[in-house]
């Protein structure tokens, strides 16, 4: 038997990749398949907590119970973010956002022309919607808690450290490599204000639903 841990919390969870358009039929994505994303957002579920679950494009099965949001660009993202982190209590940013966007995205099908000569294709950046979210009053105040991923490919806990505190959430959680891209495991590190724990090699599901008691545990020892 698990005790409801989050029961009366709204846990917001982005998860997946975003898509960025080129013209009406290509993009540039990110590797992400969601399968922690969402995990972790089943995993809240099941400790009682109310979830909305922002997801770029991704083949997976909305976890029972859980409110999905889909999106498809980093900007949708935002919005969505912005608008469901009003009413939350936690914000879980696992989605591998695209940091940048091509400046514009043409209304018809770029086609060859023969001469070959390639598109030009000029990037803007993304907006960094964890670091927005955290900064917003609620979540400055602690009534949001904020939680966000980083993958690195070295150096992890320096990285992720210097992420913690660059994007001002409470709790970071790194991806111990190797690239874990769609695979059904992974192992994790925690850091906080406190240090950092190792949560080891797992199933997905397995992690999140230790994260989730992770966070609970945190939540429990601010309120
Ligand atoms: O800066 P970096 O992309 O490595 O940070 C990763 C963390 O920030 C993840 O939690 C990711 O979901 C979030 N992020 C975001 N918006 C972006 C870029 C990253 O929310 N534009």
């Amino acid at each position: 038997f698990q005790p409801k841990r989050l029961a009366g919390q709204h846990v917001v969870v982005t998860a997946g990749p975003t898509f960025e358009a080129i013209d009406p039929v290509r993009g540039i994505t990110n590797l992400s398949s969601g399968k922690m994303g969402f995990a972790i957002a089943r995993a809240a579920r099941e400790a009682g907590a109310e979830v909305t679950l922002i997801a770029g494009p991704v083949a997976l099965a909305t976890p029972r119970g859980v409110q999905r949001v889909d999106v498809k660009s980093a900007l949708d993202m935002h919005l969505a973010s912005t608008e469901h982190a009003q009413s939350a209590t936690v914000f879980i940013s696992t989605a591998a956002v695209a940091d940048w966007r091509p400046a514009t995205a043409a209304n018809h099908k770029l086609k060859k022309d023969g001469s070959g000569a390639t598109p030009k294709l000029e990037f803007v950046e993304n907006p960094d919607i964890l670091a927005d979210v955290a900064q917003t009053e609620r979540a400055v105040r602690g009534d949001l808690y904020c939680v966000g991923f980083a993958a690195e490919s070295h150096d992890l806990l320096a990285h992720a450290t210097a992420k913690r505190l660059r994007k001002k959430v409470p709790l970071l959680v790194g991806n111990i490599g190797p690239a874990t891209f769609g695979q059904d495991d992974n192992a994790l590190l925690l850091i906080d204000a406190a240090g950092s724990t190792e949560l080891p090699r797992n199933s997905k599901l397995h992690l999140a639903r230790q994260l989730v008691a992770e966070i609970a545990k945190r939540l429990h020892a601010t309120s």
